[in-house]
């Protein structure tokens, strides 16, 4: 299966570059076309990368985090249908430590982003303190634990993202990712029937690169890669792409 590439912009872009980057991509058409591709802009960005691409429809836009809330006073936030994505990022490590943001949050958000949008992410991974006192199952567990009974039909993408890999320069080993995902692919086998395990995929991100990419897709059970900083330079996520063709 060709694998799955998720741009997550993070706050790197502004609605110009964003709009930039788009264009790049629409004189790199076939490139584009031949690959999966998700873009996950900042807010502000989200309507305007949207409408640059609507002869791309292949490309999917998505947001990097939706709101516990549907609508109501919430002041500086989004909520999951305050414009039309079709994918949404949950539980991103960021939102984890910068904004706090606990299983109960995380739930809250998965639900709403699972019955309003078409594919969600939801981003679970130990840090490195929790790795070096090996927990990481254990926290795997607590971050699955939240996961719904039944997918209505949609997507979910579970990205693996160890937090000391994030922004770091440092990727887990193969072994080592290949030994997590089959853990959790074991997790969602005793949750989940064939049916709904068939509308799950695996990624992985943290630091992934054009140096890195190619030896980290041939781990087996991996379906895609959600990639940060590298994602938001299109020569380098150019060069992603064409690594993989
Ligand atoms: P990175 O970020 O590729 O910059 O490490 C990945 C992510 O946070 O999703």
């Amino acid at each position: 299966m060709n694998k799955i590439f998720a741009a997550n912009w993070k706050m790197y872009l502004n609605e110009q570059e964003s709009l930039d980057f788009v264009s790049k991509i629409l004189s790199n058409k076939r490139l584009f076309l031949s690959n999966k591709v998700m873009i996950f802009p900042s807010h502000t960005a989200i309507c305007s990368v949207k409408s640059a691409l609507q002869n791309l429809s292949s490309i999917q836009v998505g947001m990097q985090d939706c709101d516990m809330e549907m609508s109501g006073a919430v002041t500086g936030s989004n909520s999951i249908n305050s414009t039309y994505v079709d994918s949404c990022i949950v539980g991103h490590s960021e939102r984890r430590t910068i904004f706090k943001e606990d299983e109960k949050i995380i739930k809250q958000k998965l639900e709403n982003s699972l019955k309003t949008v078409e594919s969600t992410i939801l981003c679970i991974g130990e840090t490195l303190e929790e790795k070096k006192q090996n927990e990481t199952f254990k926290i795997l567990d607590k971050q699955l634990s939240i996961l719904p009974s039944a997918l209505n039909g949609k997507k979910l993408i579970i990205a693996y993202e160890p937090v000391w890999a994030i922004g770091t320069g440092l990727v887990a080993s193969n072994d080592y990712i290949k030994e997590v995902l089959s853990y959790i692919n074991n997790a969602l086998k005793s949750l989940y029937s064939d049916e709904i395990l068939s509308n799950i995929n695996l990624f992985y991100g943290g630091s992934v690169d054009e140096n890195s990419v190619e030896s980290l897709s041939t781990i087996p059970l991996l379906d895609g890669f959600l990639i940060g900083r590298a994602s938001a330079d299109f020569k380098k996520f150019e060069n992603i792409l064409k690594k993989m063709r």
